[in-house]
C-alpha cells in the first residue's frame, strides 16, 4: 500500500486553488482573450503591469512560455543571450530558446545564482565577424536552483547600468519576484525598473492553478502577443483561469511570509542533524536545500526514505535535496517533517 502524503515539500507548484479562489474564478466573467474581450484578463493585465510598473503586460498559460516568447521577442535568430548556469531558462524550458527563438545560451557561473556585473561585462561579445552578437542578459529572482535566494537589488541595478551602456535589453525571470518582494519589504516596482521585461509566475507560491503574466513595454506586449498566438497560447475565455490570478493578487501575497517562516523553521529544525548539512544564509525564501553527507545515504536514498514515511521532496542532483513551503503547507506538517527527517538520520 502506498504511505499517505503527510507533507510535500516537492514545489510550491502542487499547491491546489481553495475553496475560495474556486468561487472566485467560478464567478468570473469571461470574453473571447483573442478578440481581447476577456474583462477579466484584461483587469489582471492591467493589475500586473501596474504592480511593476511597466506600460502593458500579457497573460499566457505558463512560467515556460512567458520566458520564451520574452525571449523570442527580445532576440534575433544567430544572437547570444547570457544568463547564470543555474538558471531555469538555460535548465528546464527543454531547450526552447534553441528551438524556438533559435539563439544560443551563454550560461555563466554564479554565487548563489547572481552573476558578478564584471563577469557578464566580460561575456559582453564585441562586434566581430567571428562572434554571435549578444542580445539579451536574462537574471532570475527568486533563483530556484539556487534555493529561492533573492538577487540584491544593488547587483541588478550594477548589471543593468552595464546593459544599458551597451544596448543589451535585460529579462527578469520574476517567477517568484513577489517572494522576494515579501522576504524584503522592496516593491515589485523597484525590482522591475531595472529591466526590460519581467515574467511573473502565479502557479507557484502565489496559489493559482495555471498562469503567468509578462509585462514590458506596450510595443513589446504587442509583439509578445503575436508570438502567444503563434505558439498556441491564445486562450479565449481563459478568465475563468486569470480570476485565480487576480484573487491571489488580493489573498496570497502576504501570507508568502508564513513560508518563509516555514522553511527558516525547517532548516533551523534540520541544521543539526547528523549527515546533513544547511546554509542558513541561503534560506531566504520559501526553499531549503539540505546537503546530503551521509556515510549511508545520498541524496537520492534519502529522499526515497522520506517518501516512504509520507515527506515528498525532491533531490535535486547528486548531494542536495529540496525542499519547497507554500500554502498548502502549516507549521504543525513542517514539524512533523523534521521530526521524520530526525528518524531516519539518526536511524540510519
Ligand atoms: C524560476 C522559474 N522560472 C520559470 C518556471 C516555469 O514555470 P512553468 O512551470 O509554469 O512553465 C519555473 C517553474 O518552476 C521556475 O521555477
Amino acid at each position: 500500500m502506498m504511505q499517505r502524503i503527510l507533507v510535500d515539500l516537492r514545489s510550491d507548484t502542487v499547491t491546489k486553488p481553495s475553496r475560495s479562489m474556486r468561487e472566485f474564478m467560478a464567478r468570473a466573467e469571461v470574453g473571447d482573450d483573442v478578440y481581447g474581450e476577456d474583462p477579466t484578463i484584461n483587469m489582471l493585465e492591467e493589475r500586473v503591469a501596474d504592480l511593476l510598473g511597466k506600460e502593458a503586460a500579457l497573460y499566457v498559460p505558463s512560467g515556460t512560455m512567458s520566458n520564451q516568447i520574452a525571449l523570442k521577442t527580445h532576440t534575433r535568430p544567430g544572437q547570444e543571450v547570457i544568463c547564470e548556469e543555474n538558471c531555469h531558462i538555460f535548465n528546464y524550458e527543454a531547450g526552447a530558446p534553441a528551438l524556438l527563438s533559435q539563439v544560443q545560451m551563454r550560461p555563466l557561473s554564479g554565487r548563489f545564482g547572481v552573476l558578478d556585473v564584471s563577469e557578464v561585462e566580460k561575456a559582453i561579445r564585441e562586434d566581430n565577424l567571428h562572434t554571435p552578437p549578444t542580445g539579451l542578459i536574462c537574471l532570475e529572482n527568486t533563483h530556484n536552483r539556487a534555493g529561492g535566494t533573492i538577487y540584491p537589488l544593488n547587483d541588478i541595478s550594477e548589471i543593468a547600468n552595464l546593459a544599458a551602456q551597451k544596448g543589451i535589453p535585460l529579462h527578469l525571470d520574476g517567477a517568484r519576484l513577489m517572494n522576494a518582494v515579501v522576504a524584503t519589504g522592496i516593491p515589485a516596482k523597484d525590482w522591475a525598473k531595472y529591466v526590460d521585461s519581467v515574467s511573473l509566475c502565479f502557479s507557484k507560491g502565489l496559489g493559482a492553478p495555471v498562469g503567468s503574466v509578462l509585462s514590458a513595454s506596450k510595443d513589446f506586449i504587442k509583439r509578445a502577443r503575436k508570438f502567444r498566438k503563434i505558439l498556441g497560447g491564445g486562450m479565449r475565455q481563459a478568465g475563468i483561469l486569470a480570476a485565480a490570478c487576480l484573487f491571489a493578487l488580493d489573498n496570497n501575497i502576504a501570507r508568502l511570509s508564513d513560508d518563509h517562516a516555514n522553511a527558516y523553521l525547517l532548516a533551523d529544525k534540520l541544521k543539526n542533524l547528523p549527515g546533513i548539512f544547511i546554509d542558513m544564509k541561503q534560506v531566504q525564501t520559501n526553499m531549503v536545500m539540505v546537503y546530503v553527507k551521509h556515510s549511508k545515504l545520498n541524496s537520492l536514498s534519502l529522499s526515497q526514505a522520506l517518501a516512504k514515511k509520507g515527506v515528498l521532496a525532491n533531490a535535486v542532483d547528486a548531494e542536495r535535496i529540496r525542499a519547497v513551503t507554500h500554502l498548502d503547507i502549516d507549521r504543525d506538517q513542517i514539524l512533523q517533517a523534521a521530526d521524520i527527517f530526525k528518524d531516519i538520520l539518526q536511524d540510519a
